[in-house]
C-alpha cells in the first residue's frame, strides 16, 4: 500500500472483497446461482430494505458516509431487473410498518415486522420474474442475548409463511441470510429452497459483496466458522448458558465441532468449515513432513471446474486418545489459495507446530500436572473442504509422552463440577474437575514487584526515558501516590481531551501528569470500525463472523492496514477490538463481533488484524480476556471452567495474539472466571498473560467493569484489586483527579492492601506503551509525512448540515426537550438568533430512560459551531433529571450562532436545554481591559 495514500476507494473495494469473500453457500440446487446480470429477480423480504450492516452496541456503532444495502446493490446497474410490483408493495406496505430502532441501548428488536404476502401476488411474481430472492434479517448485540424463540434463533411465523409460499410457486429460490450469527436451520428440509447463503452483516459495502457473489464476479469462497446442529438443545453448553450467577462449562473442550465431531455426528446438520463453492476442486496431499516441533503438510490444490475460484483447505489433526480424552478433529491448519483460473493449481505448504495439537493436562493423569503435552500414539492428519469430509492423508507417531510447557497451575476452578470427557473406547463420560490448590493471595505475595522509592519531580520527562537518558525507574520514582492512582484511570466516555465521541483517553489524565510530559492516549470501539459518537463517520467493516468466514489471513491484514491508516487519520491509538471471544453458544448476543468456535481459526485471524494495524504505530486491544461468553448478566455471572478448556479453548486465541501478532493492549471481560473478577484475576493478567506469555503491553477493564478480593463480591470501586492483578487501567471516569467514581486506590494504598510498587509496576506499562504512540510522536512534534497526507485528508471531509431549527434567543431561554430528535444516529441543529453578543453558558437537563440496563451507554455530544463543546455519556443508572452545564469558552460576537447535538444511541430524554448569557460582550470588554493583560 502506498503509505500516504489513504485511498477511500481501495478501502471500499477490500472491504467488498472480504464481505464477498465471507459468504457461505450452503446449497446451490442445480446450480441455480450464479445468476447473470440481468436476470429477472422478485426480491421478498423486509431486510432488503433494512440490511444490517454489523449487530447493536459498542461494536455497531459506526457512523458511515453510506451503507450499500442489498436492494440498492441488486438494483444497480450491473445488478439485475427486480420486479417492481413487488418491489411497491414492500414500499407501501413499510410506510405504515417502519423500522422499528427500539428505545435504549441493546433494546432494537433482534428482528423486524415481516410482511404476510398475498398468494395471489406471489404466483403473479413467479410468472413475471425468473427467480426469488429471500433476505431474512436478524441483529444482536450488547446487553442482551439471542433467544431460542421465534424473532430470535428461530424464524417468525411470518418469516416461515413467506418460505412456504414463495418457494411453493418459484422454481428457482434463493435465501440470503442477513444475520450476525448462525440461526436455527431446520426450514432449509421444510421449505426446500434451492440456494442458502449465509451473507452476514457486511459493513457499509455488504449489498456489493452480496452482489458479487450471486453474480459469480465472486465463486463463493466462505467457510463456517460454528457448526450448525439440527436444535439448539443439540449444543452441550446451552444447558449451561443465560446464568444469572454462574455458568459451569461442562462440555470443557468439547466446544463445536470438538463436540459434534466426537460425540453426535448425526445431530449435525452443516459441519465446521464448509462452504460451497461454484467450481470444484481437486486436494492432493503430496507428503506430510516431520520436523522436531512441527509438521510440514504439501497440497496441491487444482481447480478441476469451469469456473474461477479459491479453495481453503483444511487441516484437522486425530490425536490418540490417550489419558487424555481428545475430541475427534482438532483443527491444526489451513490455507487459502488464490483465485484458480479452470484447470489451475498451486502448491501449498502448511505448518502445524505440535501446540497446535497438543492437549492440557491439568489433573495430572498423565503424569505432568499443568503441562502441554502430547501422549504418546498416532497422529493422524485429515486434509479436505470440512471437517466431515477431511481425508486421512498421514500420520506420525509420538513414542512416548512429550512434555512441550512444564507451565504451572493458574486459574484452577474452585467449585466442584463434572466435566466431559472422551475415554479411551470413544465413549463419553464424566471426571470431577482438580480444584484450585494454591492460593493466589499466597502466589501474589512471592512475586510482589519492588516498590520505587519517591523522589519527588527530578525534572525527567518522558522523552528523557525514550532517549534513553534516563531509565523508567528513576522516571515513575517522581510520581506521587495521587499521580499514581490518577494514571491508572482511563477518562470518558467521549473525553473532551481526544478525538470526539470516542470511548476512552488514558496516560496524561491530569495537568501534573501531563506535566511530567505523559501524553494521552486515544481508544476507540471496535472491533469493526472506529465509534465516534460526535457524529463522524468512518468506515464500517463487515462483522467479526463475516471475516473469520474468509479464512483469508492475508485479506484481513490488507483489510486492517486501511483501518490503522483510518485510525491514525483520526488520532486514535488503540481500536477497542478486535473481539475474539469463543462462539461457546450461539444464543451470545455478541457472536457476530467474534470469529468462531475455533480457538485456532480465531487467534490466526485475530494475527492477521493485527498484522495489518501495528505497522502504522496504532493497534487493536485485544478483548474480552476472557470468557465473555453471553450478554445477560455479563458483570456477574461467573465462568466456572476447567483449566484445561481455558488452556486450550478459551485463552488459546489471545495467546496466539500475543506471541504471533505483537499484541500490545488487552481489555479483560466484565465476567468472573473460577472466583475471579477478570480485572482482577492475578493469574489471568500476570501469571498467565505476562508470565507465561511474554505480554509487554497494557491491559485495561471493560467499561465500568468489576474487581474483587478473594471470596468477596466484584466493585466497580475495587480499582486496587486491578491493579494488584496487573490490571493496568480502569476504564472510564469523567475526572481522574476528581476521583469521580470514587475508587478505592488512596484508601488501599493508605491501608497498605496495595503496595506503592503495584501502582509503580501499572504506571510503566502505561508509559511504556505510550512511548509507542504517535499520541507520543505529536506531544513532541515529531509529525511525519504520513501524518500530514492524512490531515489534509481530513480537512476535506465535512459533515453536511441538514434541517436547522431557528430559536430567537434573550438573555436566558429554554427550549423544551421537545425539540430534540434524540433517536440513535440522529442530530439536531439549532440556529440561535442571539439577541445580544457576550459570554455564554448552556445547560441540558436529561436523564437515560427506563428501559435501558445498568451499563448502558448513551452519549450525546454538543457542538457549538465548529467547536465541540461536550460530549455527556449517560449510563443507564443516569435515570434521575440532571442538569450539565457548559460554559462557551469565547465571547459569541456573531448574533446568530449555531448548536448541534448529536445521539450517538438512543434511550436519553431531555428535559430541557437553556442558553444562558453570563455576561455581555460589553462588560466583558470592561472586564478584560480593567485587568493589565487582560484579553476578550
Ligand atoms: C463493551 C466493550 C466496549 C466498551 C466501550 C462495553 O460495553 O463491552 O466491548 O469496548 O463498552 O464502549
Amino acid at each position: 500500500m502506498n503509505e500516504t495514500n489513504f485511498d477511500l476507494q481501495r478501502y471500499a473495494a477490500k472491504a467488498r472483497q472480504a464481505a464477498a469473500e465471507g459468504v457461505v453457500l450452503l446449497k446451490n440446487d442445480c446450480n441455480v446461482l450464479p445468476l447473470a446480470p440481468g436476470s429477472k429477480v422478485a426480491l421478498f423480504g423486509r431486510s432488503q430494505f433494512n440490511y444490517y450492516k454489523s449487530g447493536t452496541g459498542s461494536g455497531g456503532l459506526v457512523n458511515t458516509k453510506y451503507v450499500v444495502g442489498i436492494a440498492e446493490a441488486l438494483e444497480s446497474k450491473d445488478g439485475y431487473e427486480i420486479n417492481q410490483a413487488v418491489k411497491q408493495s414492500y414500499l407501501d406496505w413499510l410506510q405504515e410498518h417502519p423500522f422499528d430502532k427500539g428505545a435504549g441501548w441493546g433494546k432494537e428488536p433482534w428482528f423486524q415486522e415481516e410482511m404476510f404476502l398475498d398468494a395471489d401476488r406471489v404466483k403473479q411474481a413467479a410468472k413475471e420474474s425468473e427467480v426469488a430472492i429471500i433476505v431474512l434479517g436478524r441483529t444482536a448485540g450488547e446487553d442482551q442475548d439471542n433467544k431460542p424463540e421465534a424473532g430470535s434463533y428461530l424464524l417468525t411465523e411470518a418469516e416461515e409463511a413467506m418460505l412456504e409460499r414463495v418457494c411453493k410457486e418459484f422454481k428457482r429460490t434463493v435465501v440470503l441470510l442477513n444475520v450476525g450469527n448462525i440461526i436455527d436451520m431446520k426450514w432449509v428440509e421444510i421449505y426446500k429452497p434451492s440456494a442458502v447463503l449465509y451473507v452476514w452483516q457486511g459493513g457499509q459495502e455488504g449489498g456489493n459483496g452480496v452482489l458479487d457473489v450471486l453474480t459469480g464476479r465472486i465463486s463463493p469462497s466462505g467457510r463456517m466458522t460454528d457448526t450448525i446442529a439440527r436444535d439448539i438443545e443439540d449444543y452441550p453448553s446451552t444447558a449451561n448458558h443465560g446464568g444469572s450467577i454462574r455458568n459451569l462449562y461442562q462440555e470443557d473442550i468439547y466446544v463445536g465441532y470438538r463436540y459434534f465431531e466426537t460425540f453426535a455426528k448425526d445431530r449435525v446438520l452443516y459441519p465446521f468449515g464448509f462452504g460451497l463453492s461454484y467450481t470444484t476442486f481437486e486436494t492432493r496431499t503430496e507428503r506430510i513432513e516431520r520436523l522436531n516441533d512441527s509438521v510440514r503438510i504439501y497440497v496441491t490444490v487444482t481447480n478441476t471446474g469451469d469456473r474461477p475460484g479459491k479453495q481453503v483447505v483444511q487441516v484437522y489433526c486425530e490425536a490418540p486418545q490417550g489419558k487424555l480424552g481428545k475430541p475427534a478433529r482438532v483443527l491444526a491448519g489451513f490455507a487459502k489459495t488464490k483465485e484458480l483460473l479452470p484447470g489451475g493449481k498451486q502448491f501449498i505448504e502448511i505448518k502445524i507446530a505440535f501446540k497446535a495439537i497438543a492437549s492440557y493436562d491439568d489433573s495430572g493423569i498423565t503424569g505432568c500436572r499443568s503441562a502441554w503435552v502430547m501422549e504418546a500414539g498416532s497422529y493422524i492428519f485429515h486434509v479436505g473442504d470440512h471437517v466431515r469430509d477431511a481425508k486421512s492423508c498421514g500420520s506420525i507417531a509420538i513414542d512416548k509422552l512429550q512434555v512441550l510447557e512444564q507451565l504451572q497451575e493458574a486459574m484452577a476452578p474452585d467449585v466442584a463440577f463434572e466435566r466431559m470427557r472422551c475415554a479411551s473406547d470413544e465413549s463419553l463420560i464424566y471426571e470431577p474437575v482438580p480444584l484450585r490448590t494454591i492460593e493466589p493471595k499466597a502466589r501474589r505475595a512471592k512475586t510482589l514487584p519492588n516498590e520505587i522509592p519517591y523522589t519527588g519531580d527530578k525534572g525527567y520527562k518522558l522523552t528523557d526515558v525514550k532517549s534513553n537518558m534516563v531509565s523508567m525507574e528513576d522516571y515513575i520514582a517522581q510520581l506521587s501516590d495521587e499521580d499514581l492512582c490518577c494514571i491508572v484511570r482511563g477518562e470518558g466516555m467521549s473525553s473532551p481531551k481526544v478525538t470526539p465521541g470516542t470511548a476512552g483517553a488514558f496516560g496524561g489524565v491530569s495537568k501534573r501528569l501531563e506535566a511530567f510530559g505523559i501524553p494521552l492516549a486515544c481508544s476507540a470501539d471496535g472491533p469493526s470500525g472506529i465509534r465516534m459518537d460526535c457524529g463522524n463517520t468512518a468506515f464500517s467493516m463487515p462483522n467479526g463472523t463475516c471475516l473469520g468466514c474468509t479464512f483469508n489471513e492475508a485479506l484481513l491484514t490488507e483489510l486492517y492496514a486501511y483501518a490503522g491508516l483510518e485510525l491514525r487519520k483520526n488520532h486514535v491509538d488503540t481500536l477497542l477490538g478486535p473481539g475474539m471471544n469463543i462462539h461457546r453458544n450461539p444464543l451470545n448476543g455478541r457472536n457476530f463481533e467474534y470469529f468462531s468456535e475455533d480457538p485456532f481459526l480465531t487467534g490466526r485471524m485475530v494475527v492477521a488484524q493485527l498484522h495489518g494495524m501495528n505497522p502504522y504505530d496504532v493497534t487493536g486491544t485485544i478483548k474480552h480476556f476472557a470468557c465473555n461468553s453471553q450478554e445477560a448478566h455479563r458483570n456477574t455471572v461467573e465462568a466456572v471452567v476447567s483449566e484445561r478448556a481455558l488452556r486450550e479453548i478459551y485463552l488459546r486465541g489471545f495467546e496466539m495474539a500475543v506471541k504471533e501478532g505483537n499484541a500490545i493492549s488487552v481489555m479483560t471481560s466484565y465476567n468472573p472466571i473460577n472466583g475471579f473478577w477478570s480485572a482482577s484475576n492475578y493469574d489471568l493478567t500476570t501469571t498467565i498473560l505476562r508470565g507465561e506469555w511474554g505480554f509487554r503491553g497494557i491491559v485495561m477493564t471493560d467499561w465500568w467493569a468489576k474487581g474483587n478480593d478473594e471470596g468477596e463480591e466484584g466493585s466497580v470501586q475495587n480499582v486496587a484489586a486491578m491493579i494488584r492483578a496487573q490490571n493496568d487501567l480502569f476504564m472510564v471516569v469523567s475526572d481522574s483527579q476528581q476521583n469521580t467514581r470514587g475508587d478505592n486506590s488512596a484508601e488501599a494504598l493508605r491501608m497498605g492492601t496495595v503496595t506503592r510498587g503495584e501502582y509503580q509496576r501499572s504506571a510503566m506499562n502505561i508509559c511504556n506503551y505510550l512511548m509507542g504512540t504517535t499520541a507520543f510522536n505529536r506531544m513532541i512534534g515529531m509529525e511525519t509525512e504520513l501524518d500530514k497526507a492524512l490531515a489534509a485528508f481530513r480537512e476535506e471531509e465535512g459533515d453536511v448540515v441538514l434541517d436547522i431549527l431557528s430559536v430567537p434567543v434573550e438573555k436566558e431561554s429554554v427550549l423544551s426537550g421537545e425539540i430534540f430528535d434524540i433517536s440513535r444516529g440522529r442530530s439536531t441543529f439549532i440556529r440561535a438568533d442571539l439577541k445580544e453578543r457576550g459570554v455564554y453558558r448552556v445547560e441540558l437537563t436529561c436523564r437515560a430512560t427506563a428501559e435501558n440496563s445498568e451499563l448502558a451507554q448513551i452519549p450525546v455530544s454538543i457542538f457549538h459551531d465548529a467547536e465541540i463543546l461536550q460530549t455527556i455519556t449517560l449510563t443507564g443508572a443516569d435515570s434521575e433529571w440532571k442538569t450539565y452545564t457548559v460554559d462557551i469558552r469565547q465571547p459569541i460576537l456573531q448574533k446568530t450562532t449555531h448548536f448541534k447535538f448529536v445521539f450517538g444511541q438512543s434511550g436519553m430524554e431531555i428535559k430541557e436545554f437553556r442558553i444562558i448569557m453570563t455576561s455581555s460582550l460589553e462588560e466583558r470588554i470592561k472586564q478584560a481591559i480593567s485587568v493589565p493583560g487582560g484579553q476578550i
